[in-house]
């Protein structure tokens, strides 16, 4: 059998971008034998909707729905055993779930130096989810690993190893980054940003695959921007800078007339439902940052981009699963989106179940 190659979908913002539910589709619909988590750990949050039911899911491969695909978390991903634990329960994936020996450990006191930390807690804006503490002293080396975790005996694997000789077989294997670009240690806002780069090579370096070994990056943008936490964001939509953009004040009417009141971006954020899977905090709303999308397509090395959330902004496109039922100013906003990154979008998202899906991939 011909050796294959991994896809890798990533963030290309600041996290949020609906990663989640474009792995839950692509791993019904793709039908991968590997589903890989790579990014920093438990910091993130994807939702995604199975059966009726909603997940949150922070450790385990949203491609868990798929029965046949294996589940791994490499070993650049943090892992809380306590969280981890409790979603393999709840997903059912004990016997097909995998985590790298080698994962760092986060322990309560990475927790508390998170969330005690004024610089960590007020100025970053972190998730206190205990991520930064732990990376710093996994760069120390003095970090607990999952091989030293008698809870975790069961699930310990040699990932790299796993999905290389999955690829040599011929098998699908598809890796999962969380987080986003802007986000990223190296690469975003600094020091508004997470513990660890966030691109699609670091994502190829979590799991333990060469860049040779990476077929297409899948770079997710919301159909506009958002942003949890402290740090810099362009085109924040408020109460003066509305009046540039009419699309949003589309969107606002349509918020209003829902009943919803104050600060434009506030009555935004509820409107769009923008809240942070793990903090429950409101995310910021701003206008689709064309620069950041380009500059992170470039840096991700990007094939192929998707949008998601399309209608949240045209309600008129919500489930529409074929590219010509989308109104003309949602096909206006896909097109421009490929003109200025340079890159094709070939997924579109058009609601939160993984069947809300225009896929427009050749093959
Ligand atoms: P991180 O790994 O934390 O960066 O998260 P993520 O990229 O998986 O995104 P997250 O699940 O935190 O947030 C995306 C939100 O948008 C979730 O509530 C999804 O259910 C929802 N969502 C994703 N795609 C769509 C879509 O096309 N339409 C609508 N209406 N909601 C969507
Ligand atoms: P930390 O990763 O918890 O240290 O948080 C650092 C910054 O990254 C904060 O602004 C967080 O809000 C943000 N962040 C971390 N993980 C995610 C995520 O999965 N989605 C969105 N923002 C995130
Ligand atoms: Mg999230």
């Amino acid at each position: 059998m011909d050796a294959n190659k991994a896809v890798i979908v990533t963030g290309g913002h600041f996290g949020d971008e609906g990663k989640g539910k474009v792995i839950s589709y692509l791993a019904g619909n793709d039908n991968p034998d590997v589903v890989a988590r790579a990014g920093v750990g438990p910091n993130a949050g994807h939702t995604i909707y199975k059966d009726g039911k909603e997940y949150g899911l922070r450790m385990v491969p949203c491609g868990f729905g798929n029965r046949n695909s294996k589940l791994y978390i490499g070993a650049g991903v943090l892992v809380d055993p306590n969280c981890f634990l409790k979603e393999v329960a709840v997903t059912e994936t004990e016997g097909r779930i995998f985590v790298d020996k080698r994962c760092a450990i986060i322990e309560d006191r990475h927790r508390e130096q998170d969330s005690s930390n004024a610089y960590l807690k007020e100025k970053v804006g972190t998730t206190g989810s205990g991520c930064g503490p732990a990376n710093a002293e996994r760069a120390n080396r003095t970090i607990k690993l999952a091989q030293d975790v008698p809870e975790l005996g069961k699930f310990l694997a040699d990932v790299p190893l796993e999905v290389n000789t999955a690829l040599s077989k011929g098998k699908k294997v598809l890796i999962e980054a969380s987080q986003g670009f802007g986000l990223s240690l190296f690469y975003g806002t600094y020091p508004y940003v997470t513990s660890k780069d966030t691109s699609a090579s670091m994502a190829a370096t979590d799991i333990g695959i060469g860049p040779t070994r990476v077929k297409d990056v899948i770079v997710v943008y919301k159909a506009y921007t958002t942003r949890v936490g402290a740090g810099p964001m362009q085109h924040f939509i408020d109460d003066k800078s509305i009046e540039e953009y009419p699309l949003w004040q589309d969107v606002l009417k349509e918020a209003k007339a829902k009943g919803l009141s104050g600060p434009v971006n506030d009555v935004l954020s509820r409107y769009l439902g923008e809240r942070g899977t793990v903090t429950g905090r409101a995310r910021r709303v701003g206008d689709f940052d064309y620069e950041l999308a380009k500059y992170s397509a470039m840096v991700n090395g990007a094939t192929q981009i998707c949008i998601t959330c399309l209608d949240k902004i045209f309600p008129e496109c919500k489930s529409v699963k074929a590219y010509d039922k989308l109104s003309a100013r949602a096909k206006d906003h896909i097109r421009t989106i490929a003109e200025r990154t340079g890159v094709p979008v070939t997924l579109i998202s058009t609601g939160p179940l993984p069947e809300d899906m225009i896929d427009l991939r050749s093959s």
